[in-house]
């Protein structure tokens, strides 16, 4: 048996962050993990592969599409999808060993195995019984299941067994328009499949600003993927590894059955908290599974939830935030996550990222705002790259013109929309952002015109 401050268990973005972070503030720490290599979710199955072969694939459609456009001629590449899968693991090795190095240099010990909680203030570990001040849960979530469709990860998968099908699909249905459906749908509609996307509400993206996810789906129809909105799906078969998938129309209630060599569910995750013992030890729970916290306080003494187990977007980025606040509280600090600056980020091309309100909760809320917006149009940069689509949008409040909200689809929106996030974390006025001098020619400029636009004007409209 050993003994420490803290015991984390789970070592995704939200447990070995906030492991580093309390030893960082000279914490003993210990971090419980049962999969062979460290990084979670986040980097083993899911943010950290999908952007490997986002990125392989991006490459394919630009040497397809694009290089005969710049001079660039020959024949374009060839996919050898066992290659591309053993790069994506590589990239996922990379990272899961630098977790590694990361916690030797922090001094965080690894308890490997699957963690209980037999009673407050100890974690079991195989047959040891570890002693902790304090414990928290950072067991992050899984894909939730759909009535009707059972998962075998070959014909019917879910985001994990998206990444290492045996061949890539001649046809794929993907259930839910979400992010998952949506970045994975690309990959393999880049790789030749013909992708269908089944969406049970109106629109793709929910939550989503509605200009942008008009115009992303608009964007990524004309790259191939096919949509079908309002409809449920009811279920799904398999006979000789194909599958079929009956969806009713929500409008009519008429039935349809689509053929799909694989089927990909990407209807929505949910915490995973299973065989923690939570149970027993009378921990409060939400209605939706997760563990109910208070500033990230259980109702049982010493016993703290960060990231997908409690409530809130299920980004790797939000539970990497709880787990350096808690850190900071559990060493006397005073831990806080601006709740209101999470930026989110489909990595399709192109990218979508958005921050703040949406137009559609300014509006239910009553408040008075005002729309600048600027297309990349106006950009030369991203109209040298082909990707002159989208546009970007910043909202401000009517009298006070500071920012409320910023929604981007374009090239590296993804990395754009920090600059809002970082205005906004100082209470910046759109005006902040449209006098700082941004260099020439930048992404970024686009930014700055689209503050402008909620001034006197964009220059480039
Ligand atoms: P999601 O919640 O984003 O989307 C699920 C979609 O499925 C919704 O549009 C929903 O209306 C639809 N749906 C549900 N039941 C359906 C049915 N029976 N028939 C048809 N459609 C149905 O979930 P997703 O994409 O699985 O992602 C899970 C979580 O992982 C999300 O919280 C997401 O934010 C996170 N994630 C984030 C990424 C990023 O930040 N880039 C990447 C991947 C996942």
């Amino acid at each position: 048996m050993a003994s420490f401050d803290v015991i984390i268990i789970g070592a995704g973005p939200g447990g070995y962050v906030c492991a580093i972070r309390c030893a960082q503030l000279g914490l003993k720490v210990a971090v419980v993990e049962g999969r062979e290599t460290l990084g979670g979710t986040c980097l083993n199955v899911g943010c950290i592969p999908s952007k490997a072969l986002l990125h392989a694939t991006h490459s394919l459609h630009e040497a397809e599409h694009n290089f005969a456009k710049m001079g660039l001629k020959g024949k374009s590449p060839s996919v050898d999808w066992d290659q591309m899968k053993a790069y994506k693991q590589d990239v996922v090795d990379g990272n899961t060993k630098g977790i590694e190095f990361l916690f030797k240099k922090n001094k965080v010990t690894w308890l490997k195995g699957w963690g209980t909680i037999p009673a407050a203030g100890q974690v079991k570990v195989g047959d040891e019984v570890h002693e902790a001040k304090n414990i928290v849960i950072a067991t992050g979530s899984e894909a939730a299941s759909l009535p009707g469709v059972e998962v075998d990860e070959k014909t019917v998968v879910t985001s994990t067994g998206a990444l290492v099908l045996g061949k890539i699909p001649k046809s794929m249905v993907v259930i839910g328009a979400g992010v998952i459906g949506l970045e994975m749908g690309s990959v393999y509609a880049r790789l030749g499949s013909e992708v269908t996307v089944v969406e049970y509400l109106d629109a793709i993206t929910p939550g989503m600003d509605a200009e942008v996810a008009k115009s992303f789906q608009k964007i990524l129809t004309k790259q191939g993927l096919k949509f079908i909105l309002g409809a449920a799906v009811q279920g799904v078969s398999t006979k000789n590894g194909k599958a079929k998938v009956t969806y009713k129309l929500r409008k009519d209630d008429s039935e349809t059955v689509l053929d799909a060599d694989c089927v990909l569910v990407a209807t929505g995750r949910k915490p995973f908290v299973d065989g923690l013992g939570l149970e027993a030890l009378g921990v409060e729970m939400e209605k939706r599974g997760q563990v109910k916290t208070d500033h990230f306080a259980t109702n049982i003494k010493g016993l703290y939830a960060i990231g997908d187990a409690i409530v809130g977007p299920m980004l790797a980025h939000k539970a990497e935030d709880e787990g350096m606040a808690l850190a900071e509280v559990l060493a006397g600090k005073a831990g806080h996550v601006n709740y209101d600056v999470i930026p989110g980020v489909v990595y399709t091309t192109p990218e979508v990222a958005s921050v703040g309100k949406t137009e559609e909760q300014l509006k239910e809320a009553g408040r008075a705002y005002k729309v600048g917006k600027f297309s990349f149009m106006g950009n030369a940069r991203a109209k040298a790259i082909f990707q002159a689509e989208g546009f970007v949008k910043i909202l401000a409040d009517k009298e006070t013109d500071r920012i409320l909200g910023a929604h981007i689809i374009g090239p590296m929106a993804g990395d754009l929309i920090h600059e809002v996030c970082v205005a906004m974390e100082f209470g910046a006025s759109a005006q902040d952002l449209a006098l700082t001098c941004h260099a020439h020619p930048t992404y970024s400029e686009a930014v700055r015109e689209a503050a402008l636009a909620c001034g006197d004007g964009a220059i480039h409209a």
